[in-house]
């Protein structure tokens, strides 16, 4: 994918089904795209995560793609984790990493095979975001976290400035369901100029 295609194809809301395609149509380039761009975020949330959650913590690499964001947490000595995405073909590459406990394919819009406090920790790293899964996601994966539980997630420079996934995140905080507990800005893909805030929440 080149700039101009990824800027107009990839950080647009659109439906589920063209995300779908999106994925299948990159799944083969997108490690070596994104590397190249200097990927960041994966890093950053590992790291973040890994001040608040132990070497034991269950994690869920909610959205794992090709698993560049589970091999990060892998990095950071958080081991224990399963992968779940909806795009079969991004599954295909995580499948071969072979760092994943349990991987697989999940219906958009539910959180598949996920039950409610078996993760002490939940990780969307680049897919609560614009262009992948919307807002309300958030919600949804913090309904299957136990009091205590953590969400560590990311927001792209054009997810900040659409607002809508600022807005749902502000509607979790003020009804009480969890609090932030991290939040900072730094590089997502430099090679493109782009950063993005890492956030951790605790579920209340
Ligand atoms: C930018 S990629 C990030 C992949 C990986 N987390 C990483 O950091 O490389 C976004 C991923 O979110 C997945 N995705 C999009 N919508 C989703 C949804 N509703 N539920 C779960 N995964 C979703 C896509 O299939 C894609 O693999």
């Amino acid at each position: 994918m080149t700039d101009k295609t990824l800027k107009q194809a990839l950080w647009v809301p659109r439906p589920v089904e063209e995300t779908l395609q999106i994925y299948a149509d990159w799944a083969n380039t997108y490690d070596k795209d994104v590397l190249e761009a200097g990927y960041a975020t994966p890093h950053r949330i590992a790291q973040a995560l890994a001040q608040f959650a132990g070497p034991d913590a269950l994690v869920l690499d909610f959205g794992c793609g090709t698993g560049l964001s589970g091999m990060a947490l892998q990095n950071q000595g958080l081991v224990h984790v399963d992968g779940m995405d909806i795009s079969a073909e991004m599954l295909d590459i995580a499948y071969s990493r072979q760092i994943y406990r349990d991987l697989w394919q999940a219906t958009p819009g539910e959180m598949t095979n996920v039950e409610k406090g078996i993760y002490s920790a939940i990780v969307a790293t680049g897919v609560i975001s614009l262009g992948a899964a919307p807002p309300e996601t958030l919600s949804l994966c913090l309904s299957c976290l136990d009091p205590g539980g953590l969400m560590a997630l990311s927001f792209n420079d054009p997810t900040i400035e659409d607002g809508s996934y600022d807005a749902a995140l502000t509607a979790v905080i003020d009804a009480g369901i969890a609090k932030v507990v991290f939040r900072e800005h730094g590089p997502h893909l430099p090679g493109k100029d782009m950063g993005s805030d890492v956030i951790v929440l605790e579920k209340l």
